[in-house]
């Protein structure tokens, strides 16, 4: 038996991925750009085992669909040049599948702990090309800290991978994040980008005008301009949304408190404090800050009604073996 057990954290995008340039490949219309969270994780075990006649995949203690994972283990076995299947254990310390990225964090730590238990030694970029094709936020969760994905325009994807672009002590952020719903979502982010690719009208436009707000982000983040940054950041979150409301059915993750959360933010920003918000696939809202802003934002999201649970988080956490290898 093979086995190895790794850790992996969420990260939050700042310019939105939303729609794909190749649905069996798992291939990104648009780059992003996202900051990994070093206070939520996901810890999977990954055991091959040649008894074993399928792969399979327990989550949070319950079987779970196992299709995705045999994908990226596919790629990880025809590296290793075996054909044993796994088992793979996975549990997250934060709600699964309630848009606070555990696709991410879950694939990311399975490639990782894969790699290690049939001894591969992968390179990073190699291990942020694998976890994509689990899903496309995955191949960020390689790293930690400012993480950029790259849209590639190679055919077979090896050059949509992710790269690091800051450390998380160069510039120590911090993230507030208001839950406000704790089941899993009612659309899955792959759907949702399908629906949204197929029938939005400003589908188009979305992808057309990623490419600046990367460009910009990026500066920002490299120049420490958190003004930049957030103006950028809200946009482009604001702008996922919007495209995906006008897909036809239209893709709605917002509740009240999710709206009532933006307004407070927008307030507290308008009123000098350094914080702004971007929302994923998911009701959740994640309040960006420096840490001097921290413990008032905290203070103002726990007064909005419909806000169950809050946790902060600080930037950290690349993808890491913390048990066995081959
Ligand atoms: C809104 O990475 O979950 O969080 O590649 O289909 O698995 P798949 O999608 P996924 O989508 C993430 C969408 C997002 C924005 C982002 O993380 O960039």
């Amino acid at each position: 038996m093979q086995q190895a057990t790794a850790i992996a954290h969420p990260n939050i995008a700042l310019i939105k991925y939303w729609g794909k340039r190749d649905i069996r490949l798992n291939l990104p219309a648009v780059g992003s750009l996202s900051i990994t969270l070093d206070a939520l994780s996901t810890r999977t075990r990954v055991c091959f085992d040649s008894t074993l006649g399928s792969d399979s995949f327990i989550l949070d203690g319950v079987g779970a669909d196992a299709r995705r994972i045999t994908a990226c283990l596919d790629l990880l076995r025809e590296a290793a040049r075996i054909d044993t299947r796994a088992r793979v254990e996975s549990s997250n310390d934060f709600p699964t599948a309630a848009g606070l990225a555990s696709s991410a964090s879950g694939f990311a730590a399975l490639v990782v702990a894969a790699d290690a238990a049939l001894g591969l030694g992968l390179p990073a970029d190699m291990l942020s090309m694998h976890a994509r094709l689990g899903s496309g936020s995955a191949a960020r969760s390689i790293f930690g800290g400012f993480v950029e994905m790259a849209r590639g325009s190679r055919q077979d994807g090896t050059d949509a991978v992710a790269r690091p672009l800051l450390a998380a002590d160069a510039w120590p952020l911090e993230v507030v994040i208001a839950i406000t719903e704790c089941d899993a979502k009612a659309l899955a982010s792959s759907a949702a980008m399908t629906a949204t690719s197929e029938s939005a009208p400003f589908y188009a436009a979305w992808v057309r005008s990623s490419r600046p707000d990367l460009r910009a982000a990026r500066q920002a983040v490299l120049a420490r301009d958190f003004d930049a940054l957030a103006d950028v950041s809200v946009h482009s979150c604001l702008k996922m949304h919007a495209v995906m409301m006008s897909a036809r059915p239209p893709v709605m993750y917002w509740n009240a408190a999710t709206v009532a959360c933006v307004r407070c933010l927008t307030a507290l920003r308008e009123a000098g404090l350094p914080v702004f918000y971007t929302i994923d696939a998911g009701p959740q809202v994640k309040a960006i800050c420096q840490p001097e802003a921290c413990d008032a934002v905290e203070h103002a999201l726990r007064s909005i009604p419909g806000v169950a649970e809050l946790r902060r988080s600080g930037l950290g956490g690349a993808a890491h073996v913390v048990e066995g290898a081959a």
